[in-house]
């Protein structure tokens, strides 16, 4: 590792990092160490510099605001989100891996648990989903009452807010766990969909030759007092981007694997009218106070 013995420069620049916050010091001496080590690992052109901080200019200036945010799909796409979420939440082996919340999450309306959260065209067209599982605590208890926030892209890859065909609630949901944890809804199936790429991440992302899709998935956000918060992603087994998600969210825990159901008891069971998609995901939440001691 570049170290500031080695480079008086650094060196220099580092004695200037001297006020009140520690842990701002920290963590503004680290930032400064990897850049010099950057740019001595990759002696950039002046073109080059200048380059990279138009790139930065610009996507603060033209393409953050209040609907927007490209600074945070740059994060996400360079796995930065990822990385910053996993140091986060840390737990036991048997709880749900936590997954980036990304930038669609808006206030979901109550609903029953068993109700259609589709009510968009793409009832019609899409492929009918029971979703269903429990919310347990890491070591299989219920949590009776858990808040589950849902939300999920249409057939085409749209959410309620980027699609005129979509009343605004649309594929979205806040149920509430019954006694047993379990919780249960009916959707359709979500597609895959490209990150936005109109903006400075999407020339980026076609410069290096990287791909904007994100694999198929349902968004959760489940909460229960005594638990910490989870955020997470359900995945569909077999989508073809899921070894290759531009925002790096996948975890083979979060993998599900929808199952066809069209049985008269089934569909009886589910309260669905023809041929449709199970899909199982219990979410297990981590107890507030949980240490890796216990
Ligand atoms: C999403 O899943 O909604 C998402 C996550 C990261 C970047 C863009 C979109
Ligand atoms: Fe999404």
């Amino acid at each position: 590792m570049h170290a500031p013995d080695d480079d008086p420069l650094l060196r220099q620049v580092l004695r200037g990092v001297n006020g009140p916050d520690e842990r701002l010091n920290e963590v503004v001496s680290s930032l400064i160490t990897h850049l010099h080590a950057f740019v001595a690992e990759v002696r950039p052109t002046e073109r080059e510099w200048l380059t990279g901080l138009g790139f930065l200019a610009e996507t603060g200036q033209r393409w953050c605001g209040p609907h927007r945010d490209e600074f945070i799909l740059l994060s996400d796409m360079l796995g930065l989100t990822t990385a910053v979420d996993d140091v986060n939440h840390s737990g036991p082996g048997t709880m749900t891996p936590s997954s980036v919340q990304g930038p669609f999450h808006s206030p979901a309306p109550p609903r029953e648990l068993g109700d259609w959260i589709s009510h968009g065209p793409e009832r019609e067209r899409g492929t009918p989903v029971v979703v269903h599982g429990r919310v347990l605590d890491c070591d299989g208890a219920p949590v009776p009452g858990a808040l589950v926030d849902v939300w999920q892209a249409n057939d085409t890859g749209l959410y309620d807010s980027q699609d005129d065909t979509q009343d605004l609630g649309n594929l979205r949901a806040l149920l509430t766990a019954g006694p047993d944890g379990g919780y249960w809804f009916r959707t359709v199936r979500p597609s895959s969909y490209p990150v936005p790429t109109d903006g400075t991440v999407g020339r980026l992302l076609k410069a290096i030759g990287r791909h904007p899709m994100r694999p198929a998935h349902v968004h959760v956000k489940v909460t229960s007092p005594g638990h910490r918060p989870l955020t997470t992603h359900v995945f569909l087994a077999g989508d073809p981007y899921l070894d290759s998600d531009a925002a790096f969210a996948v975890k083979p825990e979060l993998i599900c694997h929808p199952v066809r159901r069209d049985s008269a008891d089934d569909r009886r069971r589910w309260e669905m009218d023809g041929p449709f998609e199970e899909i199982e995901f219990d979410l297990r939440m981590v107890p507030l106070g949980w240490t890796e001691e216990r």
